[in-house]
């Protein structure tokens, strides 16, 4: 049985102001202890939010890190430092890291390579394009997503994989639960060939405009363990109503 997991991706949004009620109005409502909750607030609010989580049932990440482990990469921050502040996940490969920062799925597999080494938990994003969705080619981009993010890994235990159709991503509209569904199973299929990973325990969070009104049919797919939410994570009681839909 796979623990679902919640995970709230903030991207650029936020304030210190706004991190301090958004995280005691979460801390207020999640009593549940069967499903993990994540947030992800920029680099600049994660200490803060880890002060905020402490002694909470709500663990902080990272939305992306440098494959570098330290030296002259002006803007970069490594892992290392991430695993010092107290972070304990780390978003990897987001589409709007691959469209508006070019990174390849070479880049995304040595920066999943410096995250196992800490000992962070990833979570590799995938997902295709609407035209790639429409010529067809939706499987077979996630598949080589997936094999080029996952290649010669050293230990994948703690995996988690994201499947965020681009056309899906802020937009509202919502892969179906069925479409979902099938490119789940898919990237199960996936995992079931990568070295390092088991694929049955290994979680596949679908993102792309879930909502309160839309999570209890995505959860209840047999492939679908949970979510990475971006808009509806930034107000309390969306992002709650979503938590308690996976603890059902
Ligand atoms: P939205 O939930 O705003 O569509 O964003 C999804 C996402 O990109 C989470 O990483």
């Amino acid at each position: 049985m796979r623990r679902p997991l919640v995970a709230g991706n903030w991207k650029m949004h936020g304030s210190c102001t706004s991190v301090e009620r958004l995280l005691g109005d979460l801390i207020a409502g999640v009593a549940e202890q069967q499903v993990d909750v994540a947030v992800f607030p920029t680099y600049v609010h994660i200490a803060q939010a880890i002060g905020l989580c402490t002694g909470a049932s709500i663990a902080v990440g990272a939305q992306d890190c440098s494959c570098k482990a330290s030296g002259a990469f002006t803007g970069e921050v490594a892992a290392q430092m991430l695993c010092d502040l107290g972070c304990q996940w780390v978003i990897l490969g987001h589409s709007e890291r691959r469209q508006y920062h070019s990174e390849s799925d070479e880049l995304i597999a040595s920066k999943l390579a410096a995250v196992v080494e800490q000992g962070l938990r990833p979570i590799v994003c995938v997902g295709e394009t609407l035209e790639q969705r429409e010529s067809g080619q939706a499987e077979a981009v996630v598949a080589s997503q997936i094999d080029g993010a996952l290649r010669e890994q050293a230990d994948l235990s703690g995996l988690v994989i994201a499947y965020e159709p681009v056309w899906a991503i802020g937009t509202g509209l919502t892969a179906s639960p069925e479409q979902a569904q099938d490119m789940h199973a898919s990237i199960r299929g996936c995992l079931e060939t990568a070295d390092g990973v088991e694929s049955n325990a290994t979680r596949i969070l679908y993102g792309g405009s879930v909502k309160g009104s839309n999570a209890a049919d995505l959860f209840e797919q047999p492939d679908i363990d949970g979510a990475l939410v971006g808009g509806a994570a930034l107000d309390a009681g969306a992002f709650l109503e979503i938590i308690n839909a996976a603890a059902q």
